[in-house]
């Protein structure tokens, strides 16, 4: 017995040594973390307890505002490795050779609602990349399907406030997100694809990616070429019906998140292969659509894909909200070889990312360990709140450039490449070539019969709660300038017949 005291007192002196002793924000030791201070006994507590009060003011800052949209998802870091030579089209670090790694950080995410909501959701999911090169960060900010809704920036707020819960209800209504809808054609594409089953992925290892926009890629001669992403899942594609996502949803609506950090942690590592498609820029003209018109796919049967390389997620977070929630994504975080292109959608993107990452996170966002590049950043930026970065970081004293002191200096080899403009407008219309069904119609005619099967009856269960029947007319006579077969069918299960649309 006496040896058994014995031990447990040497015990308890080790854990005593190994104790890590808590301190306050400020370092000073606390005393006690579990009791206020109080006025004897029973006397109310004291304003001067400072440590009480620093953690309930820690805690009523918890929370930063969520994502404008993207607001609920999952993450997990990795490499991707080169497996061919690109140099021959673009300076870009990742792609300069053979077998070439690089860290990546990724999020993947559903689009429309709040930060809590279910996996479950019909919904684009967002597949984003960051590659943490020598010549600083290169982000991919991609969806699972590889077109979008609109082509131009301008109609974005007003589409996500459509597919957003009601100001009045609270709740999402395809009264409300049918009726923008049955004002924007060039959407058909996309929402025939994601009314299929794709709509619904069964977790983020079986969903591929895509840049959506095309970007230009920029060689070391200065030449340029446009280029499309795309991620293929290794794992497969793979989809939940309705009736499957109703299941999975009264046991776990968090699959998506649980299964890839699952896996991760059974090192099952997801791995996906990128593959590019190039269009030289003396051919962009040469299609029957505007390949930077973001509601068109670059049909594979014109435009080859070509694999690049191949990613490998092998590591969870260990703190969601530092690597995930405070991870900030722009499509305008690029690297000498890589430019954006004249994309309306994306040049809007653009100027929205940094705007809304400032805003969220605060001016020095980029400061954090998952944001931070991991090559040093030299520029005279400064200041403001939470700035750690040392800005004179060769003379103190020195915070601008020209300077004779300073020894920060241009590369003049990676100036942005040149654009010649022929006689141009300045204007604000819709392009041309719209071909707002072609692409919808060849997507759907391109579907086994038991897809088209369900692509009817998902749509036709979310346009049948539509109240007002121009909409849901307006809607099928869409679908059937993409395929007459398509809209008869949706007309079908509306319960329309011919004669309702004379
Ligand atoms: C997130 C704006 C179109 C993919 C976001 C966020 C904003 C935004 C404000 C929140 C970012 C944050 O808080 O960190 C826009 C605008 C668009 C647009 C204005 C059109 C003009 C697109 C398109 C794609 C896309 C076409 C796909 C190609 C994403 C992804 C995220 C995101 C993946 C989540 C990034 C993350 O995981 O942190 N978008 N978006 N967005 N957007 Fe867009």
């Amino acid at each position: 017995m006496k040896k058994l005291f014995s031990f447990i007192f040497i015990l308890q002196l080790y854990f005593v040594a190994n104790a890590q002793q808590m301190t306050t924000n400020t370092g000073a030791p606390i005393g006690d973390n579990q009791n206020s201070k109080t006025v004897g006994e029973y006397g109310p507590v004291l304003l001067e307890d400072m440590h009480l009060i620093e953690k309930l003011a820690a805690f009523d800052r918890e929370r930063i505002p969520e994502r404008v949209v993207h607001a609920r998802g999952a993450g997990a870091f990795g490499v991707f490795e080169s497996t061919k030579d690109m140099s021959e089209y673009t300076m870009a670090a990742p792609f300069q050779g053979q077998n070439l790694k690089t860290e990546v950080a990724v999020r993947f995410s559903t689009v429309i609602h709040g930060k809590g909501s279910p996996e479950t959701a019909r919904d684009p999911r967002g597949f984003a990349v960051k590659f943490y090169t020598e010549q600083g960060n290169y982000d991919i900010v991609g969806n699972n399907l590889p077109v979008f809704f609109i082509r131009d920036a301008i109609k974005f707020p007003d589409m996500v406030h459509s597919l957003k819960p009601s100001p009045v209800t609270n709740k999402q209504d395809p009264n409300r997100f049918f009726d923008f809808f049955s004002h924007v054609p060039e959407a058909t594409h996309m929402i025939t694809r994601l009314w299929t089953d794709l709509g619904i992925p069964k977790g983020y290892q079986y969903m591929n990616g895509s840049s959506v926009h095309g970007f230009k890629w920029v060689n070391s001669n200065g030449e340029v070429i446009y280029v499309k992403y795309h991620w293929e899942s290794k794992q497969g594609e793979k989809s939940l019906t309705v009736e499957e996502a109703a299941q999975q949803q009264a046991k776990d609506w968090q699959h998506a998140t649980v299964s890839l950090f699952e896996d991760i942690e059974a090192e099952k590592y997801p791995q996906w292969d990128l593959y590019v498609q190039m269009i030289k820029s003396e051919d962009m003209h040469s299609f029957d659509f505007w390949p930077l018109d973001a509601t068109k796919d670059w049909p594979e049967d014109k435009i080859q894909r070509i694999k690049i390389g191949t990613m490998t997620l092998h590591r969870n977070p260990v703190n969601y909200f530092q690597e995930v929630e405070s991870i900030a994504f722009s499509p305008g975080s690029l690297i000498p070889g890589v430019e954006p292109s004249e994309d309306r959608l994306l040049q809007g993107r653009l100027f929205s990312y940094f705007d809304t990452h400032r805003h969220r996170l605060g001016p020095n966002y980029l400061q954090s360990d998952v944001n931070r590049p991991k090559n040093k950043v030299v520029n005279y930026n400064s200041d403001s709140y939470s700035s750690g970065r040392n800005q004179g970081f060769d003379q103190a004293d020195v915070n601008y450039q020209p300077s004779r002191k300073s020894k920060a200096s241009d590369t003049p080899s990676y100036k942005y490449s040149k654009t010649s403009l022929e006689k141009v407008t300045i204007t604000q219309e819709k392009i041309s070539k719209t071909n707002d069904y072609q692409q919808a119609g060849d997507f759907y005619r391109s579907l086994t019969e038991d897809e088209k099967e369900s692509l009817i009856n998902n749509l036709s269960g979310d346009l049948g709660q539509v109240n007002d029947k121009e909409i849901q007319k307006t809607m099928i006579t869409y679908f059937y300038r993409a395929d007459k077969d398509y809209g008869m069918r949706v007309a079908k299960a509306l319960g329309f017949s011919f004669f309702d649309f004379l």
